[in-house]
């Protein structure tokens, strides 16, 4: 980790804000990610978390419905920060996490 904890994503790093999404942390910092209902139901916002996943909330019951099982994909919608770490993501297509 390097300064403060941030999302790292297409090779950049975004500020974490402690219990707010990913999704909207990177829309806010006009990062270009698929998305389109932000509310945890369409599935568009899937990543995959390369590194830190400790540092955002565990799945609830109605992100695991989308994603079942215990892989590194999560929706950026419903992934909760805990800004205790940096977190590298990426989206299928969208290019590859800042190491
Ligand atoms: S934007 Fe639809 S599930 Fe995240």
């Amino acid at each position: 980790m390097a300064g403060e904890p941030a999302i790292l994503y297409r090779g950049k790093r975004y500020p974490v804000k402690v219990g707010e999404d990913v999704l909207s942390q990177l829309l806010m910092a006009g990062a270009d990610i698929q998305y389109l209902c932000m509310g945890g139901s369409c599935g568009t916002c899937r990543v995959t978390v390369v590194s830190g996943s400790e540092h955002v909330d565990p799945m609830d019951p109605g992100e695991h419905y989308h994603i079942p099982g215990d892989g590194p994909d999560r929706l950026a919608c419903q992934m909760i920060c805990r800004a205790t770490g940096d977190v590298a993501i990426t989206q299928r297509g969208r290019g590859e996490p800042l190491r």
